[in-house]
């Protein structure tokens, strides 16, 4: 296991890094990489609709029916159920298919819209997976550097979330996201200035 990695965004936002299952996260909410039919599914999906119980899925049909399908880029939010974070936000990433352009504004909002969605229920710490990169295919290092710019360029303008945890399944995605926001506060430009925290620092 990797040992955790802290981005330091300033004004007291930061962005963990850590390896591990986001089903087990103490985070006020943690993130679902979902599909538009909210319907559960595989990978991380999968994981938390086991972890938090049949509550879930009981509350997302009931947004399908009040709202119909989400679309890619879109989130909303559940119960976390059985869960220590108390809600789960749904997103939709997008299917890679090798544009790169489209797919990556798509993945970008899937961050914004998930900070802004636990921004608005009050919430102060909110847990990501990798969206995207498991069964819809989106190139990792790719992924990571879409991910960590859009929750950099985003966490500033929550008024509550303070702190942002990647959860990160395996050694090969925790060093992808690490390597992202090391590139992203080394290429910073002032008056911006982003610190990378280790536990050697
Ligand atoms: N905790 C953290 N990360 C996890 C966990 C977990 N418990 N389980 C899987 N992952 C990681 C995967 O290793 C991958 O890097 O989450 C990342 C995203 O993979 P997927 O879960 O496959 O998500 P995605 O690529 O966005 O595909 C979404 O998968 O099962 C379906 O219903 C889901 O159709 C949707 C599609």
């Amino acid at each position: 296991m990797r040992d955790d990695v802290r981005l330091l965004l300033g004004e007291g936002s930061s962005v963990l890094f850590t390896e591990g299952d986001i089903t087990s996260q103490d985070t006020d909410a943690i993130v679902n990489a979902a599909n538009s039919s909210l319907m559960g599914g595989g990978g991380v999906d999968g994981a938390i609709h086991r972890a938090g119980g049949p509550a879930i899925l009981q509350a997302c049909k009931q947004v399908i029916a009040e709202r119909g399908s989400l679309p890619a880029g879109k989130a909303v939010a559940t119960t976390g159920g059985n869960m220590k974070a108390g809600y789960v936000i749904h997103t939709v990433g997008p299917i890679w298919r090798g544009s790169g352009n489209e797919e990556a504004k798509t993945l970008a909002s899937c961050y914004r819209e998930s900070l802004q969605t636990a921004d608005q229920l009050h919430l102060h710490s909110l847990a990501f997976p990798s969206i995207s990169t498991g069964a819809y295919g989106y190139p990792l290092h790719q992924a990571a550097e879409v991910a960590v710019g859009a929750v950099a360029e985003s966490l500033p303008h929550c008024k509550r979330v303070r702190e942002v945890r990647f959860v990160l399944f395996g050694a090969a995605a925790f060093d992808a996201y690490v390597q992202a926001a090391k590139d992203l506060a080394q290429s910073v430009e002032p008056p911006l200035r982003y610190t990378i925290q280790t536990t050697e620092s």
